[in-house]
């Protein structure tokens, strides 16, 4: 028996991989992913190799991330009850995908994560897992072992000699945290009292907007079928992109949120996050959007965002609603290409001015306020409107 695990290399999941040996007999093979998290992986084969295993996985995944899953999602405009980015959300399936791929790979009839049984993310893994993989075996430590404390873990990370990891500066941190290109979470700790203001030292990515330059950041920002494409005219890579949009955002202090969240199996949680390239990229997308997008397609676009984002939310990313939205998503992008410009200052994001050579539906000529020789009939509204108001003024008859 074989099982890959999603393994980080930190506590939680080092004691999970001694405990699927010990109580589960079974061969581990370890999965470590690169998605931007900003951390060294190879202390992580260190650790694997010191805990006997085998097989190490270690991926650098930033580049499929930002390109088959962060950018088509920021296509959609998503947004999960109007605040939260998904930056979790949108990781978590292609995590599991590659768990299952690598469970192929190497023969392995079952994964492991290290998601509590309270939360969203054991849903969205074991949703992709066995959306590819209808057989797999699923194992989730925590909604089957008693270390439900951090005492009992950590005393059971002794009783085995696991080191429990410190930060470079000595300390670890408090809050439970995920971290990617898109963003880094903090949930837990004193973040449990909604009306407790987290600690300014919890936020790592952003300055605080009071701190924040004096002076505005002006950037351009190109995009070719609905993807950003180039800051200032320079290409990058789509993973390459997101990281300077993070850089250049954080520096101004975009991008905290501070939020109440519905998770999918219940209750609410609230969560701060920092995803300042994201929030960067959603108000340039819409911008360009704005310009390039008929109104009736870019409504309907809106409508079915909400629903978009529950899917990525509840972890439905391989799901056929989830591909239909994306086709007809993806349909809509076709012309959606230009540049827009931007101000970040001080924790805002401020578009300036938008173009699109090929795609813009704006015409000055129709809607300018200064004569417009004949492009527009302003004696046709009256017609428009008479009948738009004909069962207003029906009604309003009726009622007397
Ligand atoms: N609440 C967010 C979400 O569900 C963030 C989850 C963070 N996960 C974690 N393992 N710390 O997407
Ligand atoms: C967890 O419970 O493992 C993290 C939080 C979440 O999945 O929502």
């Amino acid at each position: 028996k074989k099982v890959v695990l999603a393994y980080s290399g930190g506590l939680d999941t080092s004691v999970i991989l001694r405990w699927l040996q010990e109580e589960y007999g079974c061969e581990v093979v370890t999965f470590t992913a690169d998605i931007g998290q900003g951390e060294e992986l190879e202390p992580a084969r260190a650790k694997a190799q010191a805990a006997g295993v085998k097989e190490i996985y270690i991926d650098d995944l930033c580049e499929e991330f930002v390109s088959d899953f962060v950018f088509p999602m920021f296509r959609a405009n998503a947004l999960y009850e109007g605040e939260y980015l998904l930056g979790t959300s949108i990781a978590r399936p292609l995590i599991a995908k590659r768990l299952i791929e690598i469970a192929a790979e190497t023969g392995a009839d079952a994964i492991a994560h290290g998601a509590t049984g309270k939360g969203n993310d054991q849903v969205r893994f074991e949703l992709t897992a066995y959306a590819l993989n209808p057989d797999i075996k699923i194992i989730a430590p925590w909604r089957e072992w008693d270390l439900l404390s951090r005492d009992k873990l950590m005393a059971y990370a002794e009783r085995h000699g696991i080191a429990v990891e410190m930060k470079r500066d000595g300390t670890k941190s408090p809050y439970s945290m995920d971290a990617n290109l898109l963003h880094i979470s903090y949930e837990g700790y004193e973040l449990e009292d909604p009306w407790v203001e987290p600690s300014p030292e919890m936020w790592r990515w952003t300055v605080a907007p009071e701190q924040a330059p004096d002076h505005p950041t002006t950037i351009e920002i190109g995009f070719e079928h609905g993807d950003p494409v180039a800051i200032d005219g320079r290409r990058l890579s789509p993973a390459k992109l997101l990281a300077e949009l993070n850089r250049i955002g954080g520096a101004n202090g975009i991008g905290r949120t501070d939020i109440v969240e519905n998770r999918y199996v219940g209750m609410k949680s609230r969560g701060c996050y920092e995803t300042p390239g994201g929030t960067i990229l959603l108000k340039a997308h819409r911008a360009i959007e704005s310009l390039t997008l008929d109104r009736e397609a870019a409504h309907l676009k809106d409508e079915l965002m909400p629903r978009y984002a529950s899917l990525v939310y509840n972890g439905y990313w391989f799901s056929p609603e989830r591909q239909m939205l994306q086709a007809a998503i993806d349909e809509t992008q076709k012309v959606v290409n230009g540049e827009v410009r931007l101000k970040l200052y001080k924790g805002n994001v401020i578009v300036v001015g938008r173009k699109s050579e090929s795609n813009s539906l704006f015409d000055a000529a129709i809607a300018t306020f200064e004569e417009d020789a004949g492009a527009y009939n302003q004696g046709d509204a009256t017609g428009f409107i008479r009948l738009n108001a004909l069962r207003l003024r029906v009604a309003a008859r009726k009622r007397g």
